[in-house]
């Protein structure tokens, strides 16, 4: 078995939890790398939907490890209730689930800070999750945050160093925000009791992963969120604040370049995004609640609608390049089953002139327009189709033409949220 990342080629939501699960049968480890619980992935299986925003998608497999990698934020009392939540649902979980003692602990006086945050910039706030990832990561980098091995400290140790931390949250909530302080001994006895139950998850992700970087056991790599919320290479300011990207991959998880194997990108057959920032390829209106409605497009971790366009392929060849992708998944595919056409935006229009490469200057996406082929829709139910053959022809035409203007192979399509619903196309969909 291969080792895979997986990636989110536009910005989040491509259905790249159903991909993982599918894909995690026969892998030893499956790894989140970056984020935190601002990750929604949505996996259903017959009458059930689980929706897991810590845990990799591939603790539903029984068998496989899964870890939890040092480039994430891990809010401690969200990852006790996911955790018991999967119990109750029958998954033995508990001697399989690692999280790296690097990982950054996301407290909640960062979840306070985002809310607080967000509300000051008002109309100009960027959309979270509310999930405290910024204020994390930002904890992380200023080099003053916990960490998961903290909660191998002993009790005492553990409560005083966390007394002290919130303590000077409570200035910063204080004196930024004009915010009550949080209850500081409280949530450290909180805490140590949370250690009590999350300490024996916690490992050294290099000596974990040894067989990983050995070779002699495979791994799943699982990104969330998508490309263009990179703090790097997105849409800045309207990103995320982790590495989306293939690099994240890297410094998430401790392994070496030659242990991620292929790189294979996630697109929706269409695109969309919630949270603020440009979007050329965004239909408003009318058809944008249409393709909303088809698609299901409400957040799996806020429940926000989604903004809803079409496909984007100078974004998404971006993409492809910033991520070395060598092979791409469509998903979604049967949502545009009922649509007369199914435009795609190939080029850019900017003040007159036609672009086809990706702008990574922040002022220039807003500006853009898009420039759209048309294809034309294939007005029947998709589905029920399990190899490419099963496709009417109209389908399989807007296929290749993704596999030809991304120039990657297309591995793979879903058509629809059960996981069986999918074609595996390993060799690409041009014959
Ligand atoms: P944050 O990650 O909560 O700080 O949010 C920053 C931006 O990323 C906002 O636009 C969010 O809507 C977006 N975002 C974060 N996580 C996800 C996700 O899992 N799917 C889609 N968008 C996300």
């Amino acid at each position: 078995m291969r080792n895979r990342v997986i990636i989110g080629g536009q910005w989040g939501d491509e259905g790249k939890g159903k991909i993982v699960d599918a894909l995690s049968r026969d892998v030893d480890w499956v790894l989140r790398y970056q984020g935190g619980a601002n990750a929604g992935h949505t996996i259903h299986i017959g009458q059930e939907k689980h929706v897991l925003h810590l845990i990799p998608s591939g603790i539903l497999h029984q068998g496989v490890r899964c870890l939890l990698g040092g480039g994430m934020v891990v809010d401690p009392w969200a990852l006790r209730d996911e955790i018991i939540g999967l119990e109750e649902r029958g998954f033995q979980v508990r001697d399989r689930l690692f999280v790296a003692a690097n990982a950054t602990l996301l407290m909640p006086y960062h979840m306070r800070m985002d809310e607080l945050r967000e509300a000051k910039l008002s109309r100009h706030n960027i959309g979270t999750t509310g999930r405290g990832i910024g204020p994390a990561y930002l904890d992380k980098v200023q080099r003053t945050g916990l960490r998961m091995g903290d909660l191998l400290l002993s009790a005492d140790r553990l409560e005083r160093k966390v007394i002290e931390k919130i303590l000077s949250a409570n200035e910063v909530l204080s004196n930024t925000y004009q915010a009550e302080p949080m209850p500081a001994r409280l949530l450290a006895e909180e805490l140590v009791v949370l250690a009590q139950t999350l300490a024996p998850l916690v490992v050294d992700a290099h000596v974990a992963l040894a067989g990983v970087r050995a070779g002699s056991e495979s791994a799943l790599f699982e990104g969330a969120q998508g490309t263009l919320l990179d703090i790097d290479h997105g849409t800045f300011p309207y990103v995320t604040s982790s590495n989306t990207t293939v690099g994240g991959a890297l410094t998430g998880t401790g392994l070496p370049p030659r242990a991620l194997g292929e790189i294979h990108g996630v697109f929706k057959a269409y695109c969309t995004r919630v949270g603020n920032g440009p979007f050329p390829s965004e239909l408003l209106g009318e058809p944008g609640d249409r393709l909303r409605e088809a698609g299901g497009e409400f957040g799996a971790t806020t429940g926000r609608a989604r903004r809803c366009g079409w496909f984007d392929a100078v974004a998404s060849r971006f993409a492809v390049d910033i991520n070395g992708m060598t092979g791409v998944m469509i998903t979604k595919l049967d949502v545009l089953d009922t649509a007369a056409t199914v435009p795609v935006a190939v080029a850019y229009d900017l003040d007159g002139e036609q672009l086809d490469v990706y702008p990574t200057v922040a002022e220039m996406l807003p500006r853009c327009r898009p420039v759209y082929r048309e294809f034309p829709g294939w007005g029947q139910p998709l589905t029920g189709c399990r190899a490419l053959t099963d496709l009417p022809p109209a389908a399989r035409r807007y296929l290749e033409f993704l596999e030809q203007i991304l120039g990657t192979p297309v591995v793979g399509v879903s058509v629809g949220r059960d996981r069986e619903q999918m074609i595996w196309t390993p060799g690409g969909v041009t014959v």
